[in-house]
Formats: structure tokens, C-alpha cells, sequence
């Protein structure tokens, strides 16, 4: 593997869940494999699971690795071209061909900036950072894809269902909160869930929140949640700010907060969320708390989707 952007950097998604199921088994059967080898870890966005979990699955691979919160613990970064730099003091091309060069691996977050839809679903930031660095590069949450988060998610689903074995229906549902958020949870785990057959995958959310039709074209997608809960195995829990109206909040209903009475409509489903969550503004205490909860093994499985994806790269070196 030489970059790890989105699932389409992926030849086959189900040998890599299984690889990391494997791993998640047998976290040190490659720990020589990192050994002289570094992981840099860019961080434009805070983070608490990406962070540590990746260096959780450096540690098992025997990698170092080094972090930078970008603007907190750096220069203030240009990224626009031809900018005479007044206000900033390193440039995205410097800073990156740099910071390539001190590492093996770059994995990279960088967020949305949710009001110029062209700019942030082209991925201009990353795409840039792309072409800068010398070394492969891994996307830790980029303007429009989660794809370490979406790995680990279907990694969690597979375990929950013995491998897909049988048939389970899988409800991403919209949910309030108090700020515009990306969308790139909902359209990473969109784009990997759709790969994998014996899953019936619906879209809940209100009017205006439907994602881009490049993720949900085959998907069916409904502004009814009590139909989508109905009989349902999964329900993935995720805010996401309008796609339509742009970064904006068009629905401040909190009809919509995933509660125990909603949760009786589904098929004693587990409860999924990529967190951080807000508790009793996206999810009630009761749900979150229960034992159909599985966002702590989401969490957990963040581990080793970076580990096999960092592996596949190690090898590729
Ligand atoms: N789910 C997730 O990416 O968490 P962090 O933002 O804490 O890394």
C-alpha cells in the first residue's frame, strides 16, 4: 500500500478485517517490522483516539513516532499559494516536504472548513499534502473521509455478526448537536459499509441532511427514524451538519436524540457511535451506558485498523 486516503486505496476489504481481527489476536507477531522505522503524526485537529491509538499501533508494530499539533505547537501555516505571508510564517509546501523527511509514514488530520463546499469535497488541503510529502501518507481525518474510523467500525460489526455470516440491517442515523460538524464519519462509514454484502444499510436523517451523492447514491435514505429503527441490528449515531445548506444547522429538532423508547423499535440493536459523543444532546445516558453500547470496542478496534494499515504500508517500503 502507498497511501491510505480512502477504502479505494483498499484491494479487498474483507481480507482487511480479517488481517486486523487477526492482529487485534496477535498484536506483536510484526514487531520487528517498524524497528529503525518513524511515524509521523500531524495533527491540525485535536484528537484523543486517533492520536493514541495510533501510536498504540506504532508501539506494537516497534515503530517510533513523533506528534506535532500543528498552529498550538508550530508556525502558523499558509496553506493557499501565492500568498504574500503577512499573518502566517511556514508554508504548507515547506512544512510538509519537511516534515517528510523526518519520518517513514505521515499520517495527516486536517478538517473541514465548512463553508466552501468545492474546496473542502475536492480535498484541496490533503491533496496537497498528497503531492508535498515524500513519504506515504495516511489520512487521519481529512475534510470529507474518516477512513481509520470506518475500518474500525466495520471491523466492530464483523465481530459482532461472526464475520457477516448472516444477514443484519444497519441504520446510520443523524443526530442533534450543538455545533456544525464534517461529514466525513458519515460518508467514510457510508462508503466502507457499502462494501459488504448481507448488510441492508439505511440512512436516517431530516430534510436538507442528506450526504453527498457520491457516498449515498445506492443507498436508500429515508427522514423518517422511527421506520429506519425498525428491526434494526445496528444503529450508528452521528451529527453532521448540512450538506445541502453548507456546514450549516438546518435542524435543531431533538426529536432526533437516540433514546432507550427509540431503541425498543430496533432489534435489540447495538449502539454505535465513532465518539466523542455529548451525552443527552446526540444519545440518552440509558443507551449509551447500556449493554448494547459498543462505542469502547469501536474505540478499541482504532488500534488495530491503524496497525494493519501502517503494516501494509511498513511492507511496501
Ligand atoms: N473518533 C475519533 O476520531 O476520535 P478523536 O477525534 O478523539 O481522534
Amino acid at each position: 500500500m502507498k497511501k491510505f486516503f480512502s477504502v479505494e486505496d483498499v484491494t479487498n476489504v474483507y481480507d482487511l478485517i480479517k488481517e486486523a481481527i487477526f492482529l487485534k489476536k496477535n498484536p506483536y507477531k510484526y514487531k520487528h517490522i517498524g524497528k529503525n522505522k518513524t511515524i509521523g503524526l500531524v495533527f491540525f485537529n485535536p484528537s484523543l483516539r486517533t492520536r493514541i491509538s495510533c501510536q498504540k499501533a506504532a508501539f506494537h508494530l516497534g515503530c517510533n513516532t513523533w506528534i506535532l499539533n500543528i498552529h498550538k505547537d508550530s508556525w502558523k501555516i499558509e496553506i493557499n499559494d501565492g500568498s504574500v505571508m503577512k499573518m502566517t510564517q511556514e508554508h504548507l509546501k515547506e512544512a510538509i516536504s519537511v516534515m517528510s523527511i523526518y519520518c517513514d509514514i505521515l499520517a495527516v488530520r486536517t478538517f473541514p472548513n465548512l463553508s466552501d463546499r468545492d474546496y473542502d469535497y475536492k480535498e484541496v488541503i490533503f491533496n496537497k499534502i498528497l503531492n508535498y510529502s515524500r513519504v506515504p501518507v495516511v489520512n487521519m481525518e481529512s475534510a470529507t473521509l474518516h477512513p481509520l474510523q470506518s475500518l474500525a467500525d466495520v471491523m466492530t460489526i464483523a465481530e459482532f455478526t461472526s464475520f457477516f455470516k448472516k444477514r443484519c440491517k444497519v441504520v446510520l442515523s443523524w443526530a442533534p448537536h450543538i455545533k456544525p460538524l464534517p461529514h466525513s464519519v458519515a460518508n467514510s462509514f457510508t462508503q466502507w459499509i457499502s462494501k459488504i454484502d448481507k448488510i441492508d444499510f439505511i440512512i436516517a436523517c431530516p430534510e436538507k441532511y442528506n450526504l453527498d451523492e457520491k457516498f449515498s447514491n445506492r443507498v436508500f435514505t429515508t427522514h423518517n427514524q422511527d421506520v429506519a429503527f425498525m428491526n434494526a441490528d445496528f444503529i450508528y449515531a452521528k451529527n453532521w451538519s448540512s450538506y445541502l445548506d453548507y456546514g450549516k444547522i438546518v435542524c435543531k429538532n431533538y426529536e432526533w436524540m437516540i433514546t432507550v423508547n427509540k431503541m425498543k423499535l430496533t432489534n435489540h440493536a447495538k449502539f454505535m457511535h465513532c465518539l466523542p459523543v455529548r451525552r443527552n444532546i446526540v444519545v440518552e445516558d440509558a443507551v449509551l451506558d447500556s449493554k448494547n453500547s459498543i462505542v469502547l470496542q469501536q474505540a478499541e478496534n482504532r488500534i488495530f485498523a491503524s496497525q494493519i494499515i501502517f503494516l501494509k504500508i511498513l511492507q511496501s517500503l
